[in-house]
């Protein structure tokens, strides 16, 4: 199965940025047809064009946006961006369910979300706070998140879930090694046992918080690991381009 490498920019960003970031990237990322790997990027909305542009002459390499906007009871939303407007940026996929983004929404709203979804392939975000962790509630919490997903399940959809502890997203810590591998198989169990037409092999779990150079290439190489969502160390180029590079 290939493994997905997901850089998520979050509100860092500018025109300058990119044009350094993909002349160092493009000039030193090592991905072919035969690679079994899927970079996919995800910059603010406003740099999406740019981002298409700097990458549009590599396979293998995609881009989506951080998050959709719905218009509940049909009212409209300033600074909102809709999955018509996304679908025409060509993006490929969408994040849903961030866990920067999820305290302001309501399970409708989410669920509303992943039905507008026909096109964009969604990424959908799981995961515990501390608290939850430190209460051995971890699995209820992922499994009730799931829930959500799984209610709006459509034919053909693909599920990629990117598990991401909130304890572990941006403070250098993370899960060990048997922790992520136990949590990504019993996200794959629940899931097949909630839709058994759902195939192991067709469910794709991210982890997410803290992946740096330095702990990537374990971390990929975990079972059950189907990739992994980079946050601060995707905004760094040459780190970025290391992560990409590792060999399965
Ligand atoms: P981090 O962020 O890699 O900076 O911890 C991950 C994320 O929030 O997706």
């Amino acid at each position: 199965m290939k493994k997905v490498i997901a850089a998520n920019w979050k509100n860092n960003c500018s025109k300058d940025f990119i044009n350094k970031y993909f002349s160092f990237f493009n000039a030193n990322i090592k991905i072919n047809q035969k690679s079994k790997k899927e970079i996919i990027f995800f910059p603010p909305d406003l740099y999406l064009d740019l981002v298409s542009q700097s990458i549009k002459d590599l396979s293998g390499i995609n881009y989506g946006c951080q998050n959709l906007n719905i218009n509940e009871n049909n009212t409209t939303l300033t600074g909102g961006s809709t999955s018509a407007m996304l679908e025409d940026m060509n993006c490929d996929y969408v994040i849903i369910g961030h866990s920067e983004t999820r305290e302001n929404e309501f399970n409708k709203s989410l669920k509303s979300k992943i039905l507008l979804c026909k096109k964009m392939n969604i990424i959908f975000c799981v995961g515990e706070n501390s608290l939850e962790r430190q209460n051995n509630q971890t699995l209820k919490k992922i499994f009730s998140q799931l829930d959500e997903l799984i209610e709006s399940y459509f034919d053909n959809m693909s599920i990629i879930i990117a598990y991401e502890p909130v304890w572990a997203i941006g403070s250098g810590e993370t899960p060990t090694l048997s922790n992520i591998s136990q949590t990504h198989k019993s996200i794959k169990k629940y899931i097949i046992q909630k839709l058994p037409s759902i195939k192991e092999n067709d469910i794709i779990v991210l982890y997410g918080g803290s992946v740096t150079e330095k702990n990537a290439g374990s971390i990929l190489k975990t079972d059950f690991v189907d990739g992994v969502l980079v946050g601060g160390a995707s905004l760094m180029a040459e780190e970025f381009t290391k992560i990409c590079n590792i060999e399965f």
